[in-house]
Order: C-alpha cells, then sequence, then structure tokens
C-alpha cells in the first residue's frame, strides 16, 4: 500500500493562534502545535477542482478534500455514503420538517468510523507503526477496527476502570485492539496513556488518536458535512443539532461547509443551517461557555451521563466550537436525563434507531421548539451519532 499525502494541502497551522505549523516535510505524525493546541490542515481550494471521485464508494468518494490518498477501496468503502431521512412521524409530533442523518449505518456502528478512518490512515502515511487513544465509547471500537483493517500493530485502547468487562471493552478487543484500564474518567485515563506512551511518540512510531490531537479525525468527521451538501443541494437545513462531546463532528461539519463555499459547490447566497450543540445537564462544559459569551471552554466535573458521548468535561477544541456556534448564527442548549431517556423511548416508537446521544438532540429540538429559537415550519436536521444497541446492552440485567 503506498499511501500518499493529497497534494493539494497548502499549510498547517494552530486553530488557536492561526500560526503555520513547522515546516512540515511529511516525514513523521502530526501532533498538537507548539503551543499545545490541535493543528487543523488547510487545502489550496483553487487547486480543488471538484468535490468527487464518482468511481469511488465511501468515504474517499471525497478525497479532493482529504489528507490522505490511495487508501484501498477495502479499507473505508463502507464508512458513510449514510441516509438522511426525513421522519414523517416527528415532522408532525412537532410542526417541523425534521431530517435524521443515520451514522449506525458506518461498520462499526458510529460516526466515529470517520475520523478514526482518516486519522489512522494519515498517521500510517507519515511513518507511523500503531496508534493508541484513551476512550470511554465509540472511538476506542473504531480506532481498533481500522488499526486492524491497515494491518498495523494493535491499537492500545486506555479506558476508566469503571468499563472493565462492559460493552465498549469487548467490543475493542474483538477487533484485534488492546485494552488496559486507567483512572476514574476519560482525562485520567488519557494523562496515563499519554505517559505510557511518550517513548513511542517521540520516536513517530505511535501517534495518540486522543479527539483532537492529531488533525484526521476532524478531517474524517468533515464527511458528513460534504454528504449534508450533496444530500439536501438547494434546500439545506434551517438548522443542524449536534450532540457535542469534544466537537469534532460539529467543528467538522462547518470545515466542510466554509470549504465548499470556496471551492464554489456552495454558492455565497445559499445560508448555511445555524449549528445547535447539545449537552446534558450533568456535563456541560460547551453550553455554559456559550451562555456566559467566553472564548473557551473551561473544564466541568461531570456528574455523570448516561450519553457516554457527551460525558466529556472540557474541550480542548472549545475555541472553535464556540466560534462555530457564533458564526452559524446558532446556539447551545443542556438537557435534562430524564428528557435524554424519554426522547430515547420517543425515537424507538416512531423506529428510528438511535443511542442516548441523538436523543439528547430530540429532546433539544422540543426545548429550542418551547423557547421559539427555532420557529415551526423550519427545516431541522439531526445527527444520529450511534444506534441504541450500546444503551440497550448496558441496560441487560
Ligand atoms: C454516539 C456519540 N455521539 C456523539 C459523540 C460526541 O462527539 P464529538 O466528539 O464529535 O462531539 C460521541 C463521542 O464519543 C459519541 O460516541
Amino acid at each position: 500500500m503506498h499511501l500518499q499525502i493529497n497534494p493539494h494541502i497548502a499549510r498547517l497551522i494552530c486553530s488557536r493562534t492561526g500560526e503555520e505549523v513547522g515546516n512540515n516535510d511529511w516525514s513523521r505524525p502530526i501532533g498538537l502545535s507548539p503551543a499545545g493546541f490541535p493543528v487543523t490542515i488547510e487545502y489550496d481550494l483553487g487547486a480543488v477542482a471538484s468535490l468527487s471521485v464518482a468511481t469511488r464508494t465511501g468515504l474517499w468518494t471525497h478525497r479532493n478534500l482529504l489528507p490522505v490518498w490511495n487508501v484501498p477501496d477495502g479499507y473505508a468503502a463502507d464508512v458513510g455514503t449514510t441516509p438522511t431521512i426525513r421522519s414523517a412521524a416527528l415532522s408532525d409530533r412537532l410542526g417541523v420538517d425534521l431530517w435524521v442523518k443515520n451514522e449506525n449505518t458506518n461498520p462499526s456502528g458510529s460516526f466515529k468510523d470517520r475520523g478514526l478512518a482518516v486519522g489512522v490512515a494519515l498517521g500510517t502515511a507519515l511513518g507511523a507503526q500503531g496508534f493508541f487513544l484513551p476512550t470511554q465509547g465509540n472511538a476506542g471500537v473504531a480506532a481498533a477496527l481500522f488499526s486492524t483493517r491497515m494491518g498495523l500493530l494493535p491499537c492500545e485502547v486506555t479506558m476508566p476502570e469503571g468499563y472493565q468487562g462492559g460493552f465498549y471493552h469487548r467490543a475493542v478487543e474483538h477487533y484485534g485492539g488492546n485494552v488496559t484500564f486507567a483512572g476514574a474518567n476519560i482525562a485520567a485515563a488519557g494523562v496515563a496513556a499519554r505517559e505510557a506512551m511518550a517513548g513511542e511518540v517521540a520516536a513517530g512510531r505511535r501517534v495518540d488518536l486522543s479527539t483532537f490531537f492529531e488533525p484526521g479525525r476532524l478531517e474524517g468527521k468533515k464527511t458528513m458535512g460534504l454528504e449534508i451538501i450533496t444530500q439536501f443541494e438547494d434546500t439545506l437545513p434551517d438548522w443542524i443539532i449536534y450532540p457535542t462531546g469534544g466537537g469534532t463532528g460539529l467543528v467538522g461539519i462547518w470545515k466542510a461547509f466554509t470549504e465548499l463555499r470556496a471551492i464554489g459547490t456552495l454558492r455565497t447566497d445559499q445560508k448555511l443551517p445555524r449549528m445547535a450543540a447539545v449537552q446534558s445537564e450533568a456535563c456541560a462544559p460547551v453550553v455554559e461557555a456559550f451562555a456566559r459569551g467566553d472564548e473557551t471552554v473551561s473544564g466541568v466535573t461531570s456528574l455523570g451521563t448516561i450519553a457516554d458521548g457527551l460525558d466529556v468535561p472540557g474541550a480542548i477544541m472549545g475555541h472553535s466550537i464556540l466560534q462555530v456556534l457564533r458564526e452559524s448564527g446558532g446556539t447551545a442548549t443542556a438537557v435534562s436525563e430524564d428528557a435524554i431517556e424519554g426522547a430515547f423511548h420517543d425515537f424507538a416508537r416512531v423506529g428510528v434507531p438511535a443511542g442516548y446521544e441523538t436523543a439528547a438532540t430530540l429532546a433539544a429540538l422540543e426545548t429550542l421548539l418551547r423557547s421559539d429559537t427555532i420557529e415551526k415550519g423550519q427545516r431541522v436536521l439531526l445527527l444520529n451519532t450511534g444506534g441504541p444497541s450500546v444503551a440497550l446492552a448496558k441496560s441487560m440485567p
């Protein structure tokens, strides 16, 4: 396999300072910027002639806007191109034009496949032999899956102590990952994983796939935004409601819109969707920072939420999340654990396969309708980031 770096990449920049990062000769994996913030990839958009390569299926349909090329079809042909379906039942009930993008058709069952497929491919193209990450959920499963597909060393996955024997532990091992346990939460697991892997990272052998610690995951999540534009064409949603943890999807979708506007796929007179971030009241650092008008997201103490993917008490890319919410004229809202549980069952009653994180988006829509932030008749897209199987497995005796 001769992976190739996209020749249309113009530069790598520090997402916080805007400074160009290093003089990268593509000889080693990319980590955080020297200032300690996430690095983002900028393309020479004038040179990117078109979005699609028609002969491909799956994620690399969008290869002109992905950082790595020559990825074999079998690696990620089944990732992405997920169905976006109108729910007539929920539209009627709520008085909006409601659409759901169903990410659980991805191979490991969640939208995490998009980011991890690109993160693993990019790290491999830059010489890594293996990967590691802390996780309390779907990201570890996807990282193990794509490390195996790439034929690399087993992915080293660190989980908080309480996850021993649980669904995610078993799923990571199922796809060939090695699991260790450390600390009470993902932050503590991350500290332990980074300490254990410091030598490997310094040597360029292993890449830290933690959210936003390398730029590939953001590029992969961006493909949700590319698909939203191709799926809705001239009738874009008025609102997109996104279940926000680390915020990769939210920032990624907006990056897609920005790039497509620069290329000319999106006309300058087309009104972009407003972005709404939803979190649980039990762990809402983004919502609190947005309400205060802050520029960055400060850490909180999570009280614990049934929506694992939203149990993220800080956000290293908080500055970009808040910028997207404000630039899009969007908002951030927190919903109660009871509302999440209720919406989980509401989805099931109309036959939509949604997990707790997605349930939070439906609960948020109801809140935003009550406050007239979203108006009756508007077109709303909910991101169904993962299905109900984890929630159902967890509630088994
Ligand atoms: C199902 C699900 N939805 C949403 C999220 C939050 O995603 P993001 O990091 O893009 O904010 C996660 C993250 O773990 C998740 O697993």
